[in-house]
């Protein structure tokens, strides 16, 4: 049992590292409703509650083969509050279409099927930048800023930015899991 439990130790030590070194930047592919696809008769906004879409993820509407049941269409906002389709614009048919999310900014999906996008099958999301930490809780759909280098410190003797402040964090976070992990194994090869 107690074998078990310093092995343990060195299992969450091994998380840890993997942790510190692996940052998540992966793109995240979002299926819109879930389970529930994209139908009518489904709260999305209530779904896009509390997910963060960033610049590289995608989004895949799921809503079945049969032609004409639904589709998307990308529109504007005020396309979006009007449930009116673009007469210029094709809409995706697939029945499992993914969208690449490229840009940052607001962005609104309709079902141009019927009066489906009334009956709630409508989507607005907010893209944030990559390494964007906190979404903007203001509605407006003022451009979010492009990441900027950050600002210098206000010290009185800067050191060169050489090695850089991620390096460093990275070269503790090591020295710090590595800690950890000589703990676990101590932990277990003393139980
Ligand atoms: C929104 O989209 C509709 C349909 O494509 C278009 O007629 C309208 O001009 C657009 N509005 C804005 C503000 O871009
Ligand atoms: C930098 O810090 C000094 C005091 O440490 C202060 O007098 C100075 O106004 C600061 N400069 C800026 C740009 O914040």
């Amino acid at each position: 049992m107690r074998r078990r439990s310093g092995c343990c130790k060195v299992l969450a030590a091994a998380a840890a590292i993997s942790a510190i070194l692996i940052p998540c930047v992966l793109a995240k592919d979002y299926v819109v409703g879930d389970d529930k696809g994209w139908t009518i008769n489904f709260d999305y906004q209530a779904w896009a509650q509390g997910k963060l879409f960033f610049v590289g993820d995608s989004l895949i509407f799921n809503y079945g083969p049969e032609q004409g049941r639904h589709n998307v269409f990308k529109v504007n906002g005020t396309a979006f509050k009007e449930c009116t389709t673009p007469a210029d614009v094709q809409p995706l048919t697939t029945g499992h279409d993914r969208i690449l999310l490229k840009t940052a900014g607001r962005k609104w999906y309709i079902c141009g099927v019927g009066f489906h996008c009334t009956a709630g099958q409508r989507l607005a999301i907010t893209v944030l930048e990559q390494g964007a930490s906190v979404p903007s809780p203001s509605p407006s759909p003022l451009p979010l800023p492009t990441p900027s280098p950050p600002l210098p410190t206000n010290s009185t003797n800067a050191p060169p930015p050489a090695p850089s402040a991620a390096t460093k964090a990275a070269v503790s976070g090591f020295v710090m899991a590595f800690t950890v992990l000589a703990a676990g194994w101590d932990i277990m090869t003393k139980a």
